[in-house]
C-alpha cells in the first residue's frame, strides 16, 4: 500500500510516500526556520503563507523522488492536529482535494501519534549503509513489541503513553505547564544563545559541566506528570542572582542535564510500573543527543529495551504520518473528508 502523506502543522512543510506503513520511498521537509529566526520564533500567519507558497512543490517532489505517479497512490493522509491552525489548515486542504480528485480514502493523522510512528519506519539512512555494508537494519525494527511506553517530547507536548497496540493509545502522563521543547526555546531566548534553542542548547552543552549548577527536578516522585516551567524560571532567577555566568556552557549544560533527568526517570518509572519491555522516544526533543544517551544507559541498566528513531525523523515530517495513517487503515479507519483542522487536538 502507497501512501502519500503531508505533514503542515508547525513551520516544516513535509510530503512523503511510504510503503506499507514501514518503508520511505520519499520524505521531503521544507523547513521555515531561517525565515522564522529574524523574529526569534515561529510566526503563525507567516508559517501559514509560507506553507501555502511551496505545498505544491513539496508534494510534486515528494511523488518524483519516489518514482511513484500519482495514479499509483493508494490513499492521502495529513495531519489535523494538534498545531497551529493556519498551518495545519494548508496541508490538510490539500490532501483532501487530492484523495477527492484520486477517489482514494483520505485518512486524517494525529501529529503525536505521527511522532510515535516514527519508531516503526525502516530508516534511510541506515538502509542506505546496510546495503553498503556497513551496518545491520536496526533491531528495534522486527522487534518493537507492545505493549510499550513511548516518551513524547516536542515543542509543544511531553507526554508519557502507553501503546497497548496498534492506534491503541492510552496517555499516563502529560506536562501540567510548558513542553520539554518549549523549555529548551524560553530559556535559549532568555540567554540569547539563538533560535531554535533545543539544538543549540544541545550542541553548547558538550563543551560545558552538567554537574556546575544543581537546578531542580520538578515533581520528580509525584507520579507521571511533568512540569518544566519550574525548571525554566530557576534558570532566570540563577542569572538574575549572580549575572550571566563566565562559562555559559555550563549553566546551559545543567539546564539541559535537569530536563533530561526528569524525563528519563519518569519514563523509567513508567516502564517499571507498567512492566512492559520497550520504552520508545518520539517529538522533536528526542534529538537531543543527552536524552538519547542517558535514556539509553538508564533503560540498559534496568533492563528495558530502548526504540529511538533516527535524527531526521524525530522532528516533524510527513513519513512518521504515512506510517501512522497505514496502521490506522489496517485496523479499520475509514476515509474522512469532512474532518477539520484541530489546533488543541490530543491523543
Ligand atoms: O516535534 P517538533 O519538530 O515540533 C513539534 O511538534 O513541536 O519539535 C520541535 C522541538 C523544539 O522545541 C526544538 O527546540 C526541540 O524540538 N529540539 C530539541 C533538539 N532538536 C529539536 N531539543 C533539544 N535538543 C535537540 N537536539
Ligand atoms: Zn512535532
Amino acid at each position: 500500500m502507497l501512501i502519500l502523506a503531508i505533514e503542515t502543522s508547525c513551520d516544516e512543510t513535509s510530503a512523503a510516500v511510504v510503503k506499507n506503513g514501514k518503508e520511505i520511498l520519499s520524505n521531503v521537509i521544507a523547513s521555515q526556520v531561517e525565515f522564522h529566526k529574524k523574529y526569534g520564533g515561529i510566526v503563525p500567519e507567516l508559517a501559514s503563507r509560507k506553507h501555502i507558497e511551496v505545498i505544491a512543490a513539496v508534494v510534486n517532489q515528494a511523488l518524483a523522488d519516489s518514482k511513484t505517479p500519482l495514479k499509483n497512490i493508494d490513499a492521502v493522509a495529513a495531519t489535523f492536529g494538534p498545531g497551529l491552525v493556519g498551518s495545519l489548515i494548508v496541508g490538510l486542504n490539500y490532501a483532501k482535494a487530492i484523495a477527492y480528485a484520486l477517489k482514494k480514502p483520505f485518512i486524517p493523522v494525529n501529529h503525536i501519534e505521527g511522532h510515535i510512528y516514527a519508531n516503526f519506519l525502516e530508516m534511510g539512512d541506515e538502509r542506505r549503509e546496510t546495503r553498503k555494508g556497513k551496518s545491520h537494519l536496526p533491531s528495534r525494527i522486527s522487534h518493537l513489541s507492545f505493549p510499550f511506553v513511548c516518551l513524547v517530547v516536542s515543542g509543544g507536548h511531553t507526554q508519557l503513553i502507553l501503546m497497548k497496540d496498534h492506534i491503541k493509545y492510552e496517555t499516563l502522563g502529560r506536562t501540567r505547564d510548558d513542553a520539554a521543547g518549549e523549555a529548551f526555546d524560553k530559556v535559549a531566548r532568555f540567554l540569547e544563545i539563538g533560535y531554535p534553542g533545543g539544538p543549540l542548547i544541545d550542541e553548547m552543552s558538550k563543551k560545558g559541566d552538567p554537574k556546575a549548577i544543581d537546578f531542580p527536578r520538578a515533581m520528580m516522585d509525584e507520579g507521571y506528570d511533568f512540569s518544566f516551567s519550574g525548571l525554566k524560571t530557576a534558570v532566570v532567577n540563577y542569572v538574575k542572582r549572580n549575572g550571566m555566568p563566565e562559562k555559559l556552557a555550563d549553566l546551559v549544560a545543567s539546564f539541559q542535564q535537569a530536563a533530561v533527568d526528569i524525563l528519563v526517570e519518569k519514563t523509567i518509572n513508567v516502564a517499571k510500573n507498567k512492566k512492559v519491555k520497550w520504552i520508545a522516544l518520539a517529538g522533536g526533543v528526542s534529538a537531543n543527543s543527552r536524552l538519547r544517551e542517558d535514556l539509553k544507559r538508564r533503560a540498559k541498566e534496568e533492563g528495558f529495551e530502548v526504540s529511538i528513531p533516527p535524527l531526521p525523523l524525530c522532528t516533524d515530517n510527513a513519513a512518521m504520518i504515512g506510517s501512522a495513517a497505514y496502521y490506522m487503515i489496517k485496523n479499520g479507519k475509514k476515509s474522512d473528508l469532512d474532518i477539520e483542522a484541530v489546533s488543541t487536538l490530543r491523543i
